[in-house]
C-alpha cells in the first residue's frame, strides 16, 4: 500500500491563523493536510504553493477551505448549567428593571443553531415576550448557517434533551424534528468571520455565549476576540465560555462567576469597582431598591444607566402638562387587565384601581391613596413600600409597575416613574396605557426624542 505524499501546508496554516484565528497546531496538521488535499483535487491544482496563491486572492476558495477545517459540533442545551444560570441572570434583570432597549444576546460561534435556539427557548420559557429580546448568532461556516436557518434537527442535536422538551418545541417531520417557527423567528443568523465582523455588530450586549471556539484558536486570536467582545458588552453583562476555555478569559476585563459548571463571567465596569469590598458594599446599598436584583445579577457591580436614562431634561415641567400626565397615568393604572394576564396581576390591578379612589374601595389604604391621587398630595411612603414589596413577591407584575409609576409621579419623581413604566413595557410591550403614560411623562420631562420613539411604538400597535 502506497501512502499519500505529505503536502507542505505551512503557508496555508499561516494564512488560516491570520484569517480565522484557527491554529493548525491545534486542529492537527493532518486535518489541514487532508483539507488542502481535497481542495487540490477539486481545483485541479498541482501543489500547495499554487493553492496558496489561489487562496490569497479568492474569497470563494477561502470559504471552501474553512468549511473543511472547522469543527461544527454542537447540540441543544449543551452542558445545561449555563442555561440554568442564564435563566437566573435574566430573571434577576427583569426583577431589577431592564434597560430601555430589548435585551441583546449573541451566540458566537453558533454552528448549526442549537445554542442560540436554546437561548431563545430559555427566555421564552421565562415568560419574556419575543420582542423584549434580540438574539444574534454568527458562524463562519456557511453550511452550518444554512442548517441553522432550516432548523430541522436529527438525534445528535438532542443529547440530554427530554422527550417533553422536544414535544413542546419541535414538530416531527420526515427530515427530523423541526423547531417551532415562533422560536426560530427570534434568532438572527449571520455567516461571518468573528475575527473581522465584530466592528459591524451592534454593541451593548447583555449576554454573549462564546463556547468551544477559543480552544481552536491561536492565543493572540483568543485574546483579540475576548477584548472585542468586552467592548461590545454592557458592564455587568454575562459572558459564557466553554468548560476548557475559562483560563483564557482576561481578569482585567471579566470577573468570574463562582458557580460550578457555568463557566461564566461578568463584564467588569472599571478596575476600581472590582474590589470585593466595593462590590459588596454596592450590593448592600442597593439591597432595598428595585434595582438591587439587577445589580446582583451583575455580581454586585452596579449596572450602568442606559443611554436613555442618562438623557437630561431639556426644560422644567409646565403645570398644564403636569395635569395631563397625571391623567395619563391615572388612566393607565385604572385600566382593566387583558384576559391573558395572570391572576396575581389582575388582583394587583384591581387593588390599584381601588387605591386610586374607586368609590367601591373599602380599605383605609385605598381611601388614602385615592385622596392623594385626586388632590395631588404626595403619595405616602407606606404605599410605595407596599408596591415595592409586591414587586419583590412578583417581579413580573406589569400592573404594579404602573401603580408605582403613578405614586412616584405624585411625588414628582418623574424619572423614576418613567423607569417604572419602561419596566412595565418590558413585561407588557403592547400596553397602550403604559405607552400613553410614558409618552406624556417623557414629553413633560423634555425628552422629546425619547417621547417620539414611544409614540412610534404606540402608532405601530394594532387598533
Ligand atoms: C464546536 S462549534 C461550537 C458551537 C457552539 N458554540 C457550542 O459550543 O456548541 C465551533 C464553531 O466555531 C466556528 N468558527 C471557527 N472559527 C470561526 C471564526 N473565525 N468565526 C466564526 N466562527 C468560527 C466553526 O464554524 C464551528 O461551527
Amino acid at each position: 500500500m502506497t501512502s499519500k505524499p505529505t503536502i507542505d501546508c505551512n503557508g496555508v496554516a499561516t494564512w488560516l491563523a491570520e484569517y480565522s484565528g484557527i491554529s493548525a497546531g491545534i486542529i492537527g496538521h493532518h486535518s489541514l493536510q487532508r483539507a488542502v488535499g481535497k481542495r487540490l483535487e477539486a481545483t485541479g491544482l498541482d501543489d500547495s504553493e499554487a493553492y496558496l496563491e489561489l487562496l490569497l486572492v479568492s474569497p470563494q476558495e477561502q470559504q471552501n477551505l474553512v468549511e473543511l477545517v472547522v469543527v461544527p459540533e454542537t447540540w441543544f442545551f449543551r452542558d445545561r448549567q449555563p442555561f440554568v444560570h442564564l435563566r437566573q441572570h435574566i430573571g434577576a434583570l427583569i426583577a431589577g428593571g431592564l434597560p430601555s432597549q430589548p435585551l441583546r444576546l449573541l451566540s458566537a460561534p453558533c454552528a448549526s443553531g442549537e445554542e442560540p435556539y436554546s437561548l431563545a427557548m430559555t427566555l421564552l420559557e421565562l415568560g419574556l415576550p419575543a420582542d423584549c429580546f434580540r438574539i444574534d448568532a454568527i458562524d463562519i461556516c456557511r453550511q452550518s448557517i444554512r442548517k441553522a436557518r432550516e432548523a430541522v434537527y436529527g438525534k445528535h442535536s438532542f443529547r440530554g434533551v427530554s422527550e417533553a422538551e422536544k414535544a413542546q418545541n419541535f414538530q416531527t417531520t420526515p427530515l427530523g424534528l423541526a423547531l417551532n417557527p415562533a422560536i426560530r423567528a427570534t434568532v438572527h443568523f449571520k455567516c461571518a468571520n468573528l475575527m473581522r465582523c465584530l466592528a459591524e455588530t451592534g454593541s451593548n450586549y447583555d449576554v454573549i455565549f462564546c463556547r468551544n471556539l477559543l480552544i481552536y484558536l491561536e492565543e493572540a486570536a483568543s485574546q483579540h476576540l475576548l477584548e472585542s467582545f468586552a467592548s461590545l458588552m454592557r458592564p455587568g453583562a454575562l459572558l459564557i465560555v466553554g468548560s476548557a476555555e475559562t483560563g483564557k478569559v482576561p481578569s482585567s476585563l471579566f470577573h468570574p462567576i463562582r458557580e460550578s459548571f457555568v463557566f461564566g463571567f461578568l463584564r467588569r465596569e472599571e478596575p476600581s469597582s472590582l474590589l470585593p469590598a466595593a462590590a459588596s458594599s454596592a450590593a448592600a446599598l442597593t439591597a432595598s431598591s428595585p434595582a438591587s436584583a439587577r445589580d446582583s445579577a451583575h455580581g454586585g457591580v452596579a449596572a450602568p444607566a442606559s443611554p436613555r436614562r442618562r438623557e437630561r431634561p431639556a426644560r422644567q415641567p409646565a403645570l398644564e402638562t403636569g395635569a395631563q400626565r397625571r391623567r395619563a397615568l391615572r388612566a393607565a393604572t385604572a385600566a382593566a387587565p387583558p384576559a391573558s394576564q395572570p391572576r396575581s396581576q389582575a388582583a394587583t390591578l384591581a387593588r390599584s384601581a381601588a387605591q386610586l379612589g374607586d368609590p367601591t374601595a373599602d380599605n383605609a389604604v385605598a381611601r388614602t391613596a385615592g385622596r392623594a391621587g385626586s388632590s395631588g398630595e404626595p403619595a405616602t411612603g407606606h404605599e410605595l413600600n407596599e408596591c415595592r414589596q409586591e414587586l419583590e413577591r412578583n417581579p413580573y407584575c406589569d400592573a404594579t409597575y404602573l401603580r408605582l409609576a403613578q405614586l412616584l409621579e405624585l411625588r414628582n419623581q418623574t424619572e423614576e416613574a418613567i423607569d417604572c413604566l419602561q419596566r412595565c413595557l418590558y413585561l407588557q410591550p403592547n400596553s397602550r396605557q403604559a405607552l400613553e403614560a410614558v409618552i406624556a411623562l417623557t414629553k413633560q420631562a423634555g425628552q422629546i426624542e425619547r417621547s417620539r420613539q414611544f409614540q412610534g411604538r404606540l402608532a405601530r400597535l394594532l387598533p
